[in-house]
């Protein structure tokens, strides 16, 4: 999909990679960049319009489609990380997980289908993450929402080939952003993993989504992290670790 000249919506895009995302498309040329989020007045973008948008509310979902009716590209990125395990987590944690990450981006995907099928049928790109692929001590409530929220990517891809919607899952692993941080500042107050120097750019991995939506590329293994855990799932279970730096989290 050509981006120079695209009308483009991004979820998320208060801070951190959703920021990223909205800035690198105005940066190829997007003809409109709608940068949402659920407390627009943290957007601080010149160039972009703000929309005020929250993934998990309905008519917040309904709203931003009704107002953006011109859009070609839907970026899903908006996402909690709240660090819940599945057996003795919070169980409000665990839904607020899934309702963001597959719940919210199938509202999105629903909502806004029609318009991109009535705009030449464009494309969507989804956030993923390595731990679509595994799951993570500590953290498995969200890899829960993102393995589901992969599958989720290659139906709706089936569902939407008729009309011309590439539909293009992004993997990639530990990046530094505001949730990455204090996760990686907590692990490493713990003693544990993600050392200095592990965590990607997030300016390297949006580059690398928008230059494979630019070329029509259906899944983005956007570092060595998402190319070793998408081989690890042919693999023994017992195996599946997040590897960082030659140590295992
Ligand atoms: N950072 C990583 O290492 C990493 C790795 C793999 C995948 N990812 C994925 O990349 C995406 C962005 O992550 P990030 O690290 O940039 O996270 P982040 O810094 O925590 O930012 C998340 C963004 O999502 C927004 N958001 C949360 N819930 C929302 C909702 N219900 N409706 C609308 N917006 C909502 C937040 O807005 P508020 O200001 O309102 O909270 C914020 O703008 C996520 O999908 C994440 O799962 C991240």
């Amino acid at each position: 999909m050509r981006l120079r000249g695209a009308t483009a919506l991004v979820t998320g895009a208060s801070r951190d990679l959703g920021r990223h995302f909205a800035e690198e498309l105005l940066r190829r040329g997007a003809a409109k960049v709608y940068a949402t989020a659920r407390r627009p007045e943290l957007v601080d973008l010149p160039g972009a319009e703000v929309l005020a948008l929250d993934v998990t509310e309905p008519a917040s979902v309904a709203a931003a489609a009704a107002a953006a009716g011109d859009v070609d590209l839907l970026v899903n990125n908006a996402g909690v990380s709240l660090g819940v395990n599945l057996v003795d987590g919070d169980l409000d944690e665990i839904r607020l997980t899934l309702d963001t990450h597959v719940y919210g981006t199938l509202a999105m995907i629903r909502a806004f289908a029609p318009v991109l099928a009535e705009n030449g049928g464009g494309a969507i790109l989804n956030v993923l993450s390595v731990l679509s692929f595994q799951p993570y001590d500590g953290n498995n409530a969200y890899a829960v929402a993102k393995s589901a929220e992969w599958s989720l990517t290659n139906g709706v891809r089936l569902e939407l080939a008729d009309q011309g919607t590439l539909v293009t899952g992004l993997v990639f692993g530990p990046t530094a952003t505001t949730t990455m941080r204090a996760f990686a500042e907590r692990a490493a107050l713990a003693g544990g993993a993600l050392p200095d120097g592990v965590l990607n750019d997030p300016v390297d991995i949006v580059r690398t989504a928008l230059d494979g939506v630019e070329s029509g590329r259906t899944e983005i293994l956007a570092d060595h992290f998402a190319t070793a855990a998408k081989s690890s799932l042919a693999g023994d279970p017992r195996a599946f670790v997040v590897e960082t730096a030659g140590e295992t989290a």
